[in-house]
């Protein structure tokens, strides 16, 4: 199928696109960058989701368009609300406009499992619009769309960004990690390569007009994945635990009441999360080293 990935330069973006090319889809990705991990047989476009033309041009003879495209962090969002609302609400509405033009059969978008917790601010507040506008194009267009909930994602091309990026970055030059909540909280990481696998796996007609959930298969409390890390790195860094209201983070759940509850799809097989680290932690030390 011809397909457009919005944000395909990005962190989770770029391995969508991996997995849909490895499985004979044709890709173009949209992006405001070059895409340092573009393939020989995917295309590119750079340029703004909030381009009409831009936008209009990318969808046109797509099959399926994915949105990953925006602002992805809570903490950028935190402190942009106006942007958070153009790159995140009113760019995807404009999306979903070309898609419901342009006849696509389905539209993909990124939200979060933060969607309908108490947490997450104007980060949670745009992905939450952005649902209830993908929902209404389906019921006032028949706009056919699969709505992919992300837990906590790690691993290869994450950022500053990124929660067990910046810990393992902290412990290996600072050696000391600031965690901002308590050593119970409980986490289910999940190996981007993993959740990209599940991105495709989607496709499938069972999934349209679904509400689907990716996370990792096992709970771990945060305490246990910082012993991990003093395990592989062989540092016994320290950590600090803070509770900031600056810094809200949830304990066991994300979620509180959600009217729209969301099933979970699971990996078969998965990147075991200490192998996974590993990665994260070679990629830090070569990162550092050549500094
Ligand atoms: N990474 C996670 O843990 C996680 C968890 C839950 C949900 N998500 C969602 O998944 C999506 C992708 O997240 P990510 O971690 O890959 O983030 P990312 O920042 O790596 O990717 C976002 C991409 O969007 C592009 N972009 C930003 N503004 C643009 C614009 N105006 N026009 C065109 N492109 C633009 C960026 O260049 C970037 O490549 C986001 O919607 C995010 O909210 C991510």
């Amino acid at each position: 199928m011809n397909i457009v990935v919005f944000g395909g330069a990005g962190f989770l973006g770029s391995h969508v696109c991996d997995k849909l090319s490895e499985v004979g889809h044709s890709v173009t990705i949209f992006d405001i960058r070059e895409s340092p991990y573009k393939r020989d047989n995917q295309e590119m476009i750079v340029g703004d989701i909030l381009d009409a033309e831009s936008i209009r041009l990318a969808i046109k003879g797509k099959d399926i368009v994915f949105n990953f495209a925006g602002i992805a962090d809570i903490e950028e969002a935190k402190t942009k609300p106006l942007d958070t609302v153009r790159y995140n609400v009113l760019a995807n509405v404009m999306i979903l406009d070309e898609c419901r033009l342009a006849n696509v059969s389905r539209f993909v978008y990124a939200s979060t499992v933060y969607v309908y917790s108490k947490v997450g601010g104007f980060y949670r507040a745009s992905k939450q619009a952005s649902e209830l506008y993908i929902e209404n194009y389906l019921e006032q267009y028949n706009l056919d769309y699969t709505i992919l909930r992300y837990g906590s994602l790690y691993g290869p091309r994450s950022d500053e960004k990124n929660g067990i990026y910046r810990f393992i970055k902290q412990a290996l030059t600072e050696g000391e990690i600031h965690y901002y909540g308590t050593e119970n909280a409980l986490r289910e990481y999940i190996h981007v390569e993993d959740a990209a696998r599940l991105s495709v796996e989607i496709l499938k007609p069972k999934y349209k007009n679904q509400h689907i959930v990716i996370t990792g298969t096992e709970m771990l409390k945060v305490s246990q994945l910082f012993q991990m890390l003093r395990e592989i790195t062989n540092k016994d860094f320290n950590i600090f635990y803070e509770t900031s209201n600056d810094h809200p983070h949830y304990e066991m759940v994300p979620y509180s009441y959600m009217p729209k509850v969301g099933m979970k799809l699971v990996n078969p097989y998965h990147v075991d999360l200490g192998q996974g680290l590993i990665q994260v932690v070679e990629t830090v030390d070569h990162e550092h080293s050549n500094k």
